[in-house]
């Protein structure tokens, strides 16, 4: 896969879509296979994160296909009717498609075995194979809780009530996916509310689940098992986690004004925009609407002055995606931006905080960090740039630094694009059709 190198330009100027919700777009396919009926999905993100869950819904019996209008349609099975894949499934980069496949066959009586690519078999499993234990499910992983696992799905499931440890939309929705084919009550206690799209789509399914606020500012979620899911028709809104991307770009890039379309706006996903806001952006969302359930809006950003911030922990799960782009765009900011709470981001596709700490140092910028905290000192204006990133097999350290080289004293290479087609696909082009200079280099 080429090399990718940024030329720093200056302008970026248009109105542009984003492709589909990652998150949103896995739980469609999944629900939709279990669902009785024909589910059609508009917006489906076809990068090769869902793409692989798609294969995979296919390989346990459902009839997923695309419509030459770019529909997605799919025919589900049934709660409780997934079938024995025959092989191997290789779920390639995509740790929510296997985190939560892993729940949704772990109430089902079939046997599975899920591998991924250098990136999944680092990332860890234990976290879901916990929780997952309890319903009767059985595991075999390679050391450490690592991929390839095989799941043996218990054939007489208990429901649960799981205490998350970690706050991982992950973790609480392979827990409510394999509660769906549980008898009785299942429920989730989350800390920290961490995205809420298992919940919300589960109930457009027809399924009951309810929300709670538990006492500390988290909350319960309570589903009950065994539901009929009817099939329905589904939006996916454009995904704001590929958004962040040119919404930085803009905001870092002098004399542009950028306008990205009907982008899902989800509370619990929202989190760059109000700490981009506090940054001073100029950045206004229009025509805020619901599209398919989701709040989503049109987001405006011109460049211009950015200043450095204290970032407050409690808000990182609603951004937890977007650390790697805020601290390029916090290089810029004048005066010192301080993020904590960022222990997640260590188990990433990479470990990003050391990914974003390394690449941004090469880049000419002063940063400190600690196991879960980073500290930016911001230069009021361009840093050097001039640096080949190595991204590691992680989309959002790849389009980080390209978006760091639009604006930077000096072009800012990434040795190897391929990742960013797990999320983006089109990332470079649209760039490009912006104003950016992104373009392929020798590796
Ligand atoms: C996701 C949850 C987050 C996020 C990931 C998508 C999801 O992971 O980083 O990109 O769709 O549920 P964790 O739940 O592990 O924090």
């Amino acid at each position: 896969m080429p090399a990718l190198r940024a030329i720093p330009v200056s302008g970026l100027q248009g109105r542009i879509n984003v492709p589909g919700d990652k998150s949103v777009s896995h739980r469609a396919l999944m629900l939709s296979a279990l669902a009785i009926g024909e589910t059609r999905i508009s917006g489906l993100l076809e990068g090769e994160d869902v793409l692989a869950t798609a294969e995979a819904m296919r390989s346990m019996g459902a009839n997923v296909s695309k419509d030459d209008d770019g529909v997605w349609t799919v025919a589900g099975v049934g709660v409780g009717a997934l079938a024995e894949p025959a092989a191997v499934i290789d779920m390639g980069n995509a740790g929510t498609g296997v985190r939560l496949l892993m729940g949704l066959v772990a109430t089902h009586p079939i046997t599975c075995t899920f591998t991924g690519d250098a990136s999944l078999s680092r990332r860890p499993m234990e976290r879901v194979m916990g929780p997952l234990r309890r319903f009767g499910t059985q595991f075999t992983a390679r050391e450490g809780g690592l991929l390839p696992i095989t799941v043996i799905g218990a054939a007489d499931p208990v429901p649960v009530r799981a205490e998350m440890t970690v706050p991982s939309a992950q973790v609480k929705s392979a827990v409510l996916l394999a509660g769906l084919n549980a008898p009785g009550e299942t429920v989730v206690i989350e800390k920290e509310a961490t995205r809420d799209h298992t919940e919300n789509m589960l109930r457009h399914f027809g399924a009951d689940v309810v929300t709670e606020p538990w006492p500390s500012g988290g909350v319960q979620i309570t589903l009950t098992g065994q539901p009929v899911l009817t099939a329905t028709d589904i939006h996916v809104p454009a995904d704001i986690s590929s958004a962040a991307f040119p919404i930085v770009a803009a905001l870092i890039t002098p004399g542009s004004d950028v306008t990205i379309e009907a982008v899902g706006l989800n509370p619990l996903r929202a989190g760059l925009i109000e700490t981009l806001r506090d940054m001073g952006a100029a950045l206004t969302v229009e025509n805020e609407r619901v599209e398919g359930g989701e709040p989503v809006g049109d987001i405006r950003v011109k460049a211009g002055a950015l200043k450095g911030i204290d970032v407050p922990p409690e808000r990182a799960p609603s951004m937890i995606d977007e650390y790697p782009v805020l601290s390029v765009c916090a290089a810029f900011a004048a005066g010192t931006t301080r993020m904590t709470g960022l222990a997640e981001l260590r188990v990433k596709e990479s470990d990003r905080l050391a990914a974003m700490v390394d690449g941004l140092t090469a880049c000419g910028v002063t940063v400190r960090f600690g196991e879960d905290w980073m500290e930016v000192d911001g230069l009021g204006g361009a840093p050097e740039g001039g640096a080949t990133i190595a991204v590691d097999l992680d989309h959002r350290i790849a389009m980080s630094f390209l978006v760091l080289g639009c604006a930077a004293k000096k072009p800012v290479a990434i040795d190897d694009a391929a990742a960013i087609a797990t999320s983006f696909p089109g990332f470079a082009e649209l760039m490009n059709g912006l104003g950016a200079r992104i373009e392929e280099v020798d590796a």
